[in-house]
């Protein structure tokens, strides 16, 4: 039987997981903001886990998590590297900062011998991806990126499909979905500001639909990249009717769009919106030789969504499509996520979202980003590590 690894090998454990509660993997959480509270409750929720450490920058604000998600006995820390310099015996970290300090804290965790779950993003650039990398393999430790989508079936099934050979010799890959208005300011402005976010739309729904294309194409390396952004809606006052002063901080993409050359003779053809006079930049698609797969659009990118997949084949001389039934949503993906994290932890096992991988969704990003400020296409190049 083939060997199986990384998400499969998590998959399978999971259908005869019996959690061992005898020692207890001792975790920390790096940044108490909104999406801590998701990595809070589903720690919480393992009885192998122990929550021993917050951190947070904002003075009284891990304390106030902490009193909020009954974490009264972690230690409070006023930064990430306070928190490493403190806790010698934790084994992992869930880092759930703004895309600006990724690339640090994952380095200090890897660099004092800490096992990773880092955020979506990866990175805000292809630069600190390769910097997080190199701590990564220096440290034989675990690094894995936060893509809950991964865990879902519906998800799975795009790359089942591909794999199946149903489709044939892929060629070309539509990127859909995107936001009318969905600029995300529901507690403050880290995702609008330069500072904090460093890329917008791109970083945090972007990179979703990157990771559902590319991981059902096998990740190929990207070659070239033609690229826009523009900033029109986050940049204008009428647009926050509550709060007109965040169009001033507004200082990235609410818009991006591109065309990018992959190995293996794939090109895919990118979008994706925050913000546009458009209810969506319509489904995604995946075009092969034997056959065509769309994607329904979505505008969340949680991880499903709520139509059917429709293959496209030519059977004699028709031409004829079918659904591929849904199966049930599922709830537990962040759950799943993070679990799999820690079962990676207990077991010697391995990232479940390797980077390996998402240097690729990175270094696509980061290009589009590039060519769209040079206003003209650029080669990309991700160094060995
Ligand atoms: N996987 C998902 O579904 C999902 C959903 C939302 C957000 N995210 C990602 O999670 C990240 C955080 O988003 P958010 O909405 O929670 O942001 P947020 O601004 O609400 O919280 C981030 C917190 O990190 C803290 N912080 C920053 N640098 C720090 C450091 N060096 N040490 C300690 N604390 C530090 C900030 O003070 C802030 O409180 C983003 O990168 C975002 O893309 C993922």
């Amino acid at each position: 039987m083939a060997e199986v690894s990384g998400l499969d090998a998590y998959m399978i454990n999971q259908e005869k997981e019996v959690i061992d509660a005898s020692k207890k993997v001792k975790m920390g959480i790096i940044g108490t903001g909104w999406i801590a509270e998701c990595h809070a409750d589903s720690l919480k929720k393992m009885p192998d886990v122990e929550v021993v450490a917050l951190a947070d920058l904002v003075p009284g604000k891990a304390e106030a998590f902490a009193k909020t998600w009954g974490l009264e006995d972690a230690r409070i820390y006023n930064s990430d590297e306070e928190l490493i310099a403190n806790e010698k015996d934790i084994d992992g970290v869930c880092i759930c900062t703004y895309n600006t300090q990724h690339a640090p804290c994952a380095i200090h965790a890897l660099n004092a011998g800490i096992h990773v779950l880092l955020e979506k993003p990866f990175t805000v650039t292809l630069e600190e991806a390769i910097e997080v990398m190199k701590a990564e393999k220096k440290s034989g430790k675990i690094l894995t990126i936060g893509f809950q989508p991964r865990m879902s079936e519906n998800m799975k099934m795009i790359k089942t499909i591909v794999d199946s050979g149903e489709l044939g010799k892929v060629y070309y890959i539509q990127a859909g979905g995107g936001r009318r208005r969905g600029i995300p300011t529901p507690f403050g402005t880290t995702f609008i500001e330069k500072e904090t976010g460093g890329i917008g739309a791109l970083g945090d729904i972007g990179c979703y639909s990157l990771d559902m294309l590319l991981n059902a194409v096998g990740y190929p390396k990207p070659l070239t990249v033609t690229g826009y952004k523009s900033s029109y809606f986050g940049t204008d006052p009428k647009y926050y009717p509550d709060h007109p002063e965040y169009a001033e901080k507004f200082g990235v993409d609410d818009f991006a769009a591109g065309f990018v050359r992959l190995e293996n003779d794939i090109v895919l053809d990118f979008r994706i919106s925050w913000a546009m006079h458009m209810d969506t930049c319509g489904d995604a698609l995946i075009l092969g030789t034997k056959g065509g797969l769309r994607i329904p659009s979505t505008d969340c990118w949680n991880g499903e969504f709520d139509k059917p997949l429709t293959i496209y084949k030519t059977l004699g001389d028709q031409t004829i499509e079918y659904k591929v039934p849904l199966k049930p949503a599922d709830n537990q993906l962040f759950y799943k996520k993070i679990r799999s994290f820690v079962d990676a932890i207990k077991n010697g096992g391995e990232a479940t979202v390797p980077s390996s991988q998402i240097v690729i969704n990175q270094a696509i990003l980061d290009g589009l980003v590039k060519s769209a400020e040079l206003g003209k296409e650029i080669e990309i190049e991700i160094p060995e590590i």
